[in-house]
């Protein structure tokens, strides 16, 4: 089990380490508002799917334990205006809207009690969506490790490990759970290109658990497929259309189809709260778009002359692509637009 701390509800504030000084520095940014949540998740202090869905629960927490309102009305009106700064965050991992709403339940469910209770409820359901996701992963990564086989080798990318949950990881969790199992596995974590998560962090906790990792550019994924250097590829999500298209970090697409080619089975792992069987297909997903500095940089750097860039944060795998869905309920497989729904 990884040897750091995410994020953390510590003495009325979150605590998160800061992924961005990753890999060269451990240092952790003490969040005391819920504007500072708010702004920790928009520059990426924390990221990942399920992480975004924790800070974001724990920051409207945050919140109601610093709020000054007496009057009922207020302290939801006020509780309302957090939630929407916490939704105007990142658009694309469904699991902030999910912890949101949660947290907007607890409020609506016990609007009778009087605010202090209310108050310590809200701190305790964020300590419980942590919990869970803990738990959840754990599971992900027990389902999914029955698909390893000793001696295999796995691409990953970008990162959906420790640092995107409360702690173990989803695809990384699955990895995790192979090697605890004893299964000599090794692993090859693209860079992720352009804000570095394979490279800074996946590498890193990957190597700081003494699971065998290589690093690879993105560029480099079809030479080492070709060459029959991979086994399974296993990535993430950021959110699952009820038809089984998945939203996941920008390249995550180009993988799923170099996989097909290459006869290479093609698995998502992530917790049935990344399911938004709202959505019907990866068509309406939203897509983050960010900053083209992210592009045209790297750590400060400019690599680049002055010329037109976009930057969407995620890509869309058409469900066709997908071998399987790994779930802490279970593994479903197409069609997913029926074996999804037995998730609810
Ligand atoms: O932009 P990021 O770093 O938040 O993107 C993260 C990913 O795309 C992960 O693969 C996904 O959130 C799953 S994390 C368990």
């Amino acid at each position: 089990m990884e040897s750091f701390k995410t994020i953390e509800w510590k003495d009325d504030r979150v605590i998160m380490l800061d992924q961005r000084k990753l890999p060269n520095q451990e240092v952790y940014v003490e969040c005391r508002t819920s504007e500072d949540v708010a702004r920790a998740i928009k520059d990426m202090v924390i990221r990942g799917a399920p992480a975004i869905g924790i800070a974001a629960a724990m920051g409207i927490a945050l919140g109601a334990v610093n709020s000054k309102r007496r009057g009922k009305e207020e302290f939801l009106a006020e509780l309302k205006e957090i939630a929407t700064i916490m939704s105007n965050t990142r658009p694309t991992a469904v699991n902030l809207f999910w912890a949101i709403s949660r947290m907007m339940g607890v409020m609506e469910r016990n609007i009778d009690r009087d605010i202090d209770w209310i108050k310590e409820e809200l701190v305790r359901e964020a300590k419980r969506i942590y919990e869970e996701d803990l738990e959840t992963c754990r599971r992900i990564g027990k389902v999914g490790a029955s698909l390893i086989r000793d001696g295999m080798s796995i691409l990953t990318h970008c990162n959906a490990g420790a640092l995107a949950t409360a702690g173990y990881g989803t695809a990384l969790g699955v990895i995790r759970a192979a090697f605890e199992e004893g299964k000599k596995i090794r692993v090859f974590a693209t860079e992720t290109r352009p804000f570095l998560q394979g490279a800074r962090l996946t590498a890193w906790e990957l190597k700081k658990d003494g699971i065998p990792v290589t690093l690879i550019t993105d560029n480099m994924a079809g030479y080492v497929m070709g060459k029959g250097m991979v086994d399974a590829v296993i990535v993430g999500a950021d959110r699952i259309a009820s038809n089984g298209d998945v939203a996941n970090k920008i390249g995550t697409y180009s993988l799923s189809i170099l996989a097909r080619f290459h006869r290479i089975p093609f698995y998502v792992a992530a917790p049935v709260s990344t399911i938004d069987f709202n959505c019907p297909s990866g068509e309406s997903i939203p897509i983050e778009g960010r900053d083209p500095g992210e592009v045209t940089h790297i750590m400060g750097c400019k690599i680049a002359p002055e010329v037109g860039v976009i930057n969407p944060a995620f890509d869309v795998t058409p469900c066709d692509l997908i071998t399987s869905i790994i779930t802490e309920k279970g593994i479903a497989q197409a069609p997913f637009a029926e074996t999804l729904r037995a998730f609810i």
